[in-house]
Parts: structure tokens; C-alpha cells; sequence
């Protein structure tokens, strides 16, 4: 970083890991992008990010901001030239010695962090091979979803017995037969390899659904990524005798050359839905705080949504005044921060600027009281320890 990046340069590190690139370019004051196919690394650098403190080094040119540089030690560097002649020794700047004020402390500026499934650019000669490249690729996943089913909570899967084509429909590419006592019909949605699964497909593929005949007892929407409108849109659709669920799909399944299907492989699994609670003040209309039961799941075994708990969650955040686009998180918490890790860390650092007490609040499942108008609306986003996310929006006054 400091042999060929100045203070203000932009560095790219294109394998994220636990985020020691951006951490260290955050210390010395680059900007920073990163990326990274794991959403567990994205989770780990996220909070290593959030929580860390850093010194605070003196500008060059206050004024000019970080890009100007820092005040750096210097040292007179002495030569046998400079002796003979009898002239002033050359000065060497240190350029990781920067001078720290004391007085101030810096946590990481604001990022934001983005998703993206991975695009597919196909040389030119092969664009005509699009539409044959996705009925393949469709081929791979459904043998996939026959072999390995679609894993649950504590490890029971949803097995299907025969997972196949299903024609005449768009969005509805695949159906098949649980592998029950009582065998369920199942169609599948897949979004694809390039996009999340967005609302406008989700309707569209409910409307497919409801002109099947017979019509299925569960539809599944399988992704690797699902735009928050469409989670919501699914978790509140109401089909009456059909159930909706949402099937993460492993990013490993667009690699070609892990394609041996074993049972064992966990490719698919089921999304929970956040149990958020809303609370409202008794004694104002505006004050609010939200609960953060759990994520529910879908039981397999029993084919009912459970409850899930707050075991597992690595990470919850509150947007208490979502614009339905993405969230811009007011209160973060890190429920599996522990007494070392989490805000604890930021806390011991800065531990005269910072109320104990309220740290404390941060590392729950519950919020703070907040402000927020009647009708507008708000979000929470769950992120558990697989890295998994799941969204919960909430208008005020619908509860
Ligand atoms: C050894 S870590 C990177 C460490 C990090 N660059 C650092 O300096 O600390 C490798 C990371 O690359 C990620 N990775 C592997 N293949 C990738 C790909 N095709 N695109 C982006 N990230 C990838 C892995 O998930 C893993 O988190």
C-alpha cells in the first residue's frame, strides 16, 4: 500500500477476504473497493470495518483534505558527498512514520455495500448460443436440485423424486414431486445467473401459476440473489393451498467444473423470512422500536413456517425510514459480536467518547426508540452467520 499508493489514491482488491485491504488502505487513507464471491467474507469484513479506529494522522494542507498528503517524519540523510563538500545532508521523509494527533481518533469513513450477481460475457461468435448456454445451464441445476434437494433448518431437506422440464410456461421453468408419504407438486422459478430475482418476475411467474393445471402445492423461487421487493412481494402473497418459498442458490453452482453431484452438497437452501416485531410507544404515535425474533423457516419435515431464533444472526440493521430502493442502515447490531468483538471493540478504543450503556443495546436483538411519521416505512435487514440476508419492510400504521 505504501510503496506504490498515495493518501487519496483509489485501491481495488478484487478478493476481499476478511477485508484486509480495505482495512489497512482505510488506515492510510486511500479509498477502497472490494468484492468477493463469498457473502461470509462480506460479512466478516463488514463488521471488521465497521468496528475498527484508526490513528488520526496530521495533513499536509488541512484545507485540502486527505489528498494533499500527510506530515511525515523526516530524517537528515547523511552521505560521504555531503561531508566532503561540507553541504547540508538531504532530508529522507519516512513515509510510514506519518505524525498522529493524539487528540483525535478516526473510525471508517461511510461505504456502501453492493450486490451484484456475477455478469456472463460471451464472445461474440457465441451470442447466438445464448438461449442453448441457459436451457444447459437450467439442465445442470435442475439435476442438481434432483440430487441434493433443498436443504433446511437443522439439516433436513426438502428431496424431491423426479425434478424435470416443465413446457408452455416462461417463468415457471422446471416442476417436480416431493419425495413424501404424500407427494407434493412442485414448480420452479429460476432468476438466472446474471440478475436477482426482482418483483416484476415473481408476479409474473404467480400468474403463470395461477393458469397450471392442477395447480402446485409449492412454488419455489430459486436465486442467488433476490432483490428485497421481490423477498417481500413473496412472503406476502397470498395463494390460497400453495405454498411460496425462497431457495438460495449456492454461488458454486455456476462454476462448471464443481459439477459432480453428490447428495451431500449443499446447493440449495431454504431462505427464512425475519420475524420482526414492531413496538410502539404507548405514549406516542410516532416513537417506535423494532424486535428482532428470529428468522422463520420452513419446516421440511412438518411443511409449516417455524420460528426460527436469534441464534444465528451475525448481523441485523434498521432503516428507519426506508425509500423502498436500499437500505440505509441508522442502528447496526452485532448480536454475535460478544464481549470482544462487535461494538465492544470500537467501545474499549473510544472509551471515554462513548456511553457503555448504549454499546451494550447494540449487541441485542432489540432497537432503540426512534422517531418516525405514521405511514412511512421502515426496514430491517438480517444477515446470519452463512452470510445469508433476508429483509423485512414494514409500513407504520399496516401492523
Ligand atoms: C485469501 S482471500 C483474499 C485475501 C485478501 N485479498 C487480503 O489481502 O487479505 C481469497 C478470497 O477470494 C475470494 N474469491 C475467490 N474467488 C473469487 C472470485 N472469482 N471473485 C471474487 N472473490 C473470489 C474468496 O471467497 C476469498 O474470500
Amino acid at each position: 500500500m505504501l510503496m506504490t499508493t498515495d493518501p487519496g489514491d483509489l485501491v481495488l482488491d478484487i478478493t476481499c477476504g476478511s477485508g484486509t485491504t480495505a482495512y489497512v488502505a482505510e488506515q492510510w487513507g486511500r479509498r477502497w473497493i472490494t468484492c468477493d464471491t463469498s457473502r461470509v467474507a462480506i460479512t466478516l469484513a463488514k463488521q471488521r470495518l465497521m468496528t475498527a479506529t484508526f490513528d488520526y494522522y496530521k495533513l499536509a494542507h488541512e484545507e485540502q483534505g486527505v489528498g494533499s498528503g500527510f506530515v511525515y517524519k523526516t530524517v537528515p540523510h547523511i552521505t560521504l558527498k555531503s561531508i566532503a563538500n561540507n553541504e547540508p545532508p538531504a532530508t529522507e521523509t519516512l513515509y510510514d512514520q506519518p505524525e498522529v494527533d493524539k487528540s483525535k481518533v478516526r473510525i471508517t469513513g461511510p461505504f456502501t455495500v453492493e450486490a451484484l450477481p456475477a455478469p456472463v460475457v460471451r464472445a461474440l461468435d457465441d451470442v447466438d448460443d445464448a438461449d442453448e448456454d441457459m436451457s444447459a445451464k437450467q439442465t445442470d441445476w435442475r439435476d442438481q436440485l434432483r440430487a441434493t434437494g433443498i436443504m433446511g433448518r437443522g439439516g433436513v431437506r426438502l428431496e424431491f423424486s423426479r425434478v424435470e422440464p416443465l413446457s408452455g410456461t416462461k417463468y415457471l421453468q422446471a416442476e417436480a414431486e416431493t419425495k413424501e408419504d404424500k407427494p407434493r407438486r412442485a414448480v420452479i422459478c429460476f432468476a438466472g445467473e446474471t440478475k436477482p430475482l426482482d418483483s416484476r418476475m415473481v408476479a409474473m411467474a404467480l400468474e403463470e401459476v395461477e393458469r397450471l393445471h392442477p395447480t402446485p402445492q409449492l412454488v419455489i423461487f430459486a436465486a442467488f440473489q433476490f432483490d428485497p421487493d421481490a423477498a417481500s412481494f413473496i412472503e406476502d402473497a397470498i395463494f390460497p393451498n400453495v405454498t411460496l418459498l425462497k431457495a438460495q442458490m449456492n454461488t458454486d453452482l455456476m462454476t462448471d467444473d464443481l459439477k459432480k453431484k453428490r447428495s451431500s452438497d449443499q446447493s440449495f437452501w431454504l431462505v427464512g423470512q425475519p420475524d420482526v416485531e414492531l413496538i410502539r410507544d404507548g405514549r406516542s404515535k410516532k416513537r417506535f422500536k423494532v424486535k428482532v425474533r428470529g428468522y422463520d423457516y420452513y419446516d421440511v419435515k412438518a411443511g409449516k413456517v417455524d420460528s426460527g431464533t436469534t441464534a444465528n444472526i451475525a448481523m441485523w440493521m434498521l432503516d428507519t425510514d426506508y425509500d423502498g430502493m436500499c437500505i440505509a442502515p441508522k442502528q447496526v447490531f452485532f448480536p454475535m459480536g460478544g464481549s470482544k468483538d462487535g461494538w465492544n471493540k470500537l467501545a474499549k478504543t473510544l472509551k471515554a467518547e462513548i456511553n457503555q450503556e448504549l454499546i451494550g443495546q447494540y449487541a441485542g436483538c432489540e432497537s432503540l426508540w426512534f422517531q418516525a411519521e405514521p405511514g412511512s416505512k421502515i426496514a430491517v435487514k438480517i444477515i446470519d452467520n452463512r452470510g445469508i440476508e433476508s429483509m423485512k419492510v414494514i409500513r407504520l400504521g399496516d401492523e
